[in-house]
């Protein structure tokens, strides 16, 4: 699965920086604490990466000395994060973007089909923003990203990107076949998924190391598949090999 060329609209990060923190952020011995430290910061490289084509436009701005011409940012940017995980990556993104609004949107990925569900969603009845950046650090079988991108057109928004710290090709391909128009910035694209439908080498599961929730044995990342989720991930890759 690795090794196949990624599309035009998949971007991922060169940064040696955004490398050695993704290397201390997979270490299962990274603490919560740790782990949420290396998120934002992470998050921070790849907002940066991701918003470099933004258009901007002329402001006079007076210096203590004369007068000049600067640039203002044009589009009004939406933080859209992805509940629970994607919550861990809003403050960094609001610190290079203070103006940004925020939409929560809450799915989780159903155990056995890993389709997503949603739960949450905080948006108004139309669109406020021109450009929304989806926040969610894992991009696994693209099921709840495309299903936030569906969402987010339906509201009306124009232009959407996906910033994500690790995305497997499967997902890649999902989401990239769904909406082809939608940039994904991430800071590695990995192996495969897991017959869990979980990305390895990957990092686990993303809400539970940084909010320290560990629900037993049963609901590790490398635990015993069930058929269903075998079955749904085979499918995803033959889907990619064809
Ligand atoms: C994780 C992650 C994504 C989703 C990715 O959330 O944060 O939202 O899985 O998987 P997909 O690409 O296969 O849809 P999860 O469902 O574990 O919910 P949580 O953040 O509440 O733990
Ligand atoms: N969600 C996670 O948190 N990790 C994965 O590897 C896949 C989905």
């Amino acid at each position: 699965m690795a090794g196949l060329p990624l599309p035009p609209n998949v971007h991922v990060s060169r940064h040696p920086l955004v490398a050695h923190k993704l290397s201390l952020l997979r270490d299962r011995t990274t603490t919560p604490k740790l782990f949420r430290e290396l998120v934002r910061e992470l998050t921070w490289l790849l907002g940066y990466e991701a918003m470099a084509d933004l258009s901007t436009q002329a402001r006079e701005v007076e210096t203590p000395l004369e007068s000049m011409t600067g640039r203002q940012v044009e589009p009004k940017v939406g933080l859209i994060p992805v509940l629970r995980a994607g919550l861990g990556m809003v403050d960094a993104m609001l610190e290079l973007m203070p103006s940004a609004e925020v939409w929560h949107i809450g799915l989780y990925r159903a155990e056995r089909t890993l389709k997503p569900v949603e739960y949450y969603n905080k948006l108004p009845d139309a669109a406020t923003v021109q450009l929304c950046l989806i926040l969610d650090p894992m991009l696994a079988t693209g099921g709840s990203a495309a299903a936030t991108v569906d969402i987010l057109k339906a509201w009306g928004a124009a232009r959407v990107k996906q910033v994500s710290l690790i995305a497997a090709p499967e997902g890649i391909a999902t989401l990239s076949a769904a909406h082809p128009d939608v940039d994904i910035h991430v800071a590695a694209v990995d192996r495969a998924l897991n017959e869990r439908g979980y990305i390895v080498p990957g990092l686990g599961d993303a809400g539970d190391r940084q909010f320290g929730t560990f629900a037993g044995p049963s609901s590790e990342p490398g635990h015993g598949a069930m058929d269903e989720t075998a079955e749904v991930v085979r499918r995803l890759q033959r889907d990619l090999s064809r």
